[in-house]
């Protein structure tokens, strides 16, 4: 391929990143924006959630802090998470590994069905979008583990083992972590667990992104919210920068989220915010790139049944806040998805 050449040129697996060109085709470049410049990393919180097993007071004030940092950002990092570091860096392993394999071993589970349950792409809709994106993945559903786990990649040869065991224990720290969500909403811990415990979704998108020659010019994913309840992210290097409304007296500005060792990353999504009625705020959030090394990341995305409809609890709602949103499952957001050129990143949330 040729500088120049459109994007519509673009064979799946074939991407410019995999072929390692010395330079950016014109399909990936970000059109320059007047987003607001950087602000401090220091805002980003920290918060050790093996409180959250302690007596009263202790849990109490992770949910606090907790609920402070899903109305200021929608965004914090975990620690003390009790998943072991090595579950962690297996994962990882196994990863980055099945994005060593040759192409076609990966091409067998190409597709561009966003319904499928277990997709490798490259961009969002490959070929579709206006613009692509520095980013190789691949999506596989992982609840319940044993109906899907005889679909993901054979190679390398731990990748099942590895990535399930992951799989399994952020699924059961997302159900913490959303028990001390709806808590902090005054629901109680157990307000959306059989929701999410017996018929929940979990899927995870296994995330590639190659150095890239021109690290400024493409974006490994434009701005947008996850349609989740909650993601919970791994990632083995910086890139990630998420928006701080807050920033700059309040016109905003995109925060670069420190890496700290054995942390992860909560991102409060879509649902979460029509679940508060507007008070904790699903983060928008951007991937950058850089020019030396690949980054892989594993974010797990948490929510309800395909067809479970959000909606705004009742208990939440009075003359003084009336309903914001209006109810929508995870299905609603993939046919918004298909209907959609989301790749200027676009959020599904449906207000009143
Ligand atoms: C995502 O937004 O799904 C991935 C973010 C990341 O790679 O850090
Ligand atoms: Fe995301």
């Amino acid at each position: 391929m040729e500088k120049g050449e459109d994007s519509s040129t673009f064979k799946m697996g074939n991407s410019a990143q995999e072929r390692s060109l010395p330079y950016v085709p014109d399909c990936y470049v970000v059109p320059p924006s007047c987003e607001p410049c950087d602000s401090n990393s220091d805002v980003v919180p920290t918060i050790d959630v093996s409180r959250l097993k302690g007596v009263d007071d202790d849990r109490r004030e992770v949910i606090r802090e907790l609920s402070l940092a899903c109305q200021r950002l929608g965004f914090f990092q975990i620690v003390n998470h009790g998943i072991n570091q090595n579950i962690l860096d297996d994962a990882l392993e196994v990863a980055k590994g099945f994005f060593e394999l040759p192409a076609k071993e990966k091409k067998k589970f190409m597709s561009n069905d966003v319904y499928a349950p277990i997709r490798y792409s490259t961009s969002l809709k490959d070929g579709l979008d206006k613009i692509q994106y520095w980013r190789i993945f691949l999506k596989h559903y992982a609840h319940p583990l044993h109906r899907w786990i005889h679909l993901w990649p054979e190679n390398p040869p731990e990748y099942r083992e590895k990535m399930g065991k992951f799989c399994e224990e952020v699924r059961k720290l997302s159900i913490e972590i959303m028990g001390a969500i709806t808590e902090s909403l005054g629901l109680g811990r157990n307000y959306m667990s059989s929701r999410m415990d017996e018929n929940g979704m979990q899927v995870m998108a296994v995330n590639c992104y190659p150095p890239c020659p021109d690290p400024e010019t493409a974006l490994g994913l434009p701005p947008h919210s996850d349609y989740s309840c909650i993601t919970i992210l791994l990632q083995n290097l910086a890139g990630l920068k998420i928006f701080n409304p807050m920033a700059h007296g309040g016109s905003g500005g995109w925060v670069v989220v420190p890496q700290v060792t054995g942390a992860l990353k909560v991102h409060i999504g879509d649902h979460v915010e029509v679940l508060s009625n507007g008070l904790y705020k699903s983060v928008v959030h951007k991937v950058t790139l850089n020019e030396e090394n690949m980054r892989i990341s594993l974010a797990s995305l948490h929510s309800l049944g395909m067809d479970d409809k959000m909606s705004v609890p009742c208990e939440l709602v009075n003359h003084e806040n009336p309903v914001r949103y209006r109810e929508s499952s995870f299905n609603d957001f993939l046919d918004f998805l298909v209907k959609n050129d989301i790749s200027q990143g676009d959020r599904f949330i449906d207000t009143l």
